[in-house]
């Protein structure tokens, strides 16, 4: 969808819906895929642009990917190879800072570009320690911006430390320690989503975990099943709005559940929604459930500390959900939200403003005071699909006034099917 598009809904929501597959298992299912030995057989890769760039990025290294009904079967080269010509990684973070990693040891050059928004997101958090393992990487304007040039080497196995919780940075650097000589150890400072360690682990590398300590020593990997659970970030915008919208009830099916993943159902009991969680079963080392949420008063919540990396891409619609509850909900440590395919904190803030919410905007956060029923309002989406999809929920909570949403294009990266699941939600209340 392209253009304006003008949001007219009235809450309630209610149903139930598939949660389409998460997409950063769905990025290392392929990447990861395409380093093993022998061919991968994925079930339910998210379908959506961001994935689509990494998609495009391993066949350019070599690999083969195929689809078989629901399932995409990546066959790897026989060794990763120099890419012949430029990686476009579109809008997707996840694509260009993990390939870094995996690229700094593959003999070579290899250039990594993306959008407008992806080439203004920071570098220098991946060029840095890779270049301490002995990497050559360079990026524009003083190493800090794509696009990216790495002259792959033979790497050696390094201690770091992050300054920030960062799944991608973690990635990056477990990645290039696959091939590095020795071992790789990552100390986070806060736990974030653990998918590589899960996934590395399974495809048989030598990788050991000691709470916020990653170890990985050189291994092969071989091939085998991945099966990718409903990713929490897309199911976020109907379980929020179903929690601000009393009468609503609405059922995520298959929602991935990982404990490094799941602060925003914490924060939903917290406020006081109605969460209940049945049907628990794990597949392929990641755990998933069917998840209903139910609409009620809501009570204002502080989200901080440890709590921000399990909900980080969560934070716009609880920012939208903030607006709905008693209080005042401060939202502390989350200065990554600048960061992010917008700066997420000023595009939300002004977003939120303008529909008449009560914000104040910190250096590393927000405070809202509610509950304030919004009004309509006209949005820039600046390329950020969380942004569209946030002000998207916001409508529901402006009691029938219009919100216009100046491009939705940019909702494709993650959630195609984000706007037909929210009007068949709509219809069956
Ligand atoms: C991701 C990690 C997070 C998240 C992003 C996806 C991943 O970013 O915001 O949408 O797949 O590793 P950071 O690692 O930069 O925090």
């Amino acid at each position: 969808m392209k253009g304006p598009v003008t949001c007219r809904r009235r809450g309630p929501i209610r149903g139930s819906f598939e949660v389409p597959g998460d997409k950063s298992v769905s990025h290392r299912s392929l990447l990861f895929a395409a380093l093993a030995v022998g061919e991968t057989r994925v079930r339910g890769l998210l379908r959506a642009e961001d994935v689509h760039s990494t998609w495009k990025a391993v066949e350019r290294l070599g690999a083969r990917l195929r689809e078989e009904g629901d399932l995409v079967v990546v066959t790897p080269p026989a060794r990763l190879g120099e890419p012949d010509d430029v990686i476009d990684c579109g809008n997707s973070g996840t694509s260009l800072r993990l390939l870094a990693g995996v690229l700094a040891g593959v003999p070579g050059l290899s250039v990594l570009t993306g959008d407008a928004s992806l080439r203004r997101r920071p570098v220098k958090r991946v060029v840095e320690p890779l270049r301490r393992m002995g990497g050559i990487l360079e990026a524009r304007d003083g190493d800090r911006l794509p696009p990216l040039v790495i002259r792959g080497q033979r790497l050696r196995g390094t201690r770091h430390v992050l300054a920030v919780a960062s799944a991608q940075v973690k990635s990056a650097i477990l990645l290039a320690g696959l091939s590095a000589d020795g071992e790789t150890v990552v100390e986070e400072p806060a736990l974030s989503r653990d998918h590589t360690e899960r996934m590395l682990r399974r495809m048989g590398a030598d990788i050991s975990v000691d709470g916020l300590r990653v170890t990985i020593r050189p291994s092969g990997l071989r091939g085998g099943e991945v099966d990718v659970p409903g990713d929490i970030s897309s199911a976020a915008f109907f379980l929020c709005a179903a929690a601000g919208l009393p009468g609503s009830e609405v059922t995520a099916l298959g929602l991935g559940t990982n404990p490094t993943r799941t602060g925003l159902l914490d924060v939903l009991r917290a406020m006081g929604a109605d969460v209940e969680v049945v049907n628990e079963r794990e597949s392929a080392g990641e755990p998933r459930a069917d998840v209903t949420v139910r609409g009620s008063g809501l009570e204002a919540v502080t989200i901080e500390g440890a709590m921000v990396p399990r909900l980080i891409d969560e934070l716009p619609v609880l920012m939208v959900l903030a607006t709905q509850a008693e209080g005042r909900t401060v939202i502390r440590d989350a200065k990554e939200l600048r960061v992010k395919e917008s700066d997420r904190l000023l595009v939300m803030g002004e977003a939120l403003a303008a529909a008449g919410a009560r914000i104040e905007l910190f250096d590393d956060g927000c405070a809202i005071t509610g509950p304030t029923p919004l009004r309509g309002t006209s949005v820039r989406t600046r390329m950020d699909h969380r942004v569209a999809m946030s002000m998207a929920v916001a409508q529901l909570f402006a009691a029938g006034h219009e919100v216009v949403l100046d491009d939705v294009a940019c909702v494709d990266t993650s959630f195609p099917s984000f706007f037909p699941i929210l009007d068949r939600l709509s219809e069956g209340a």
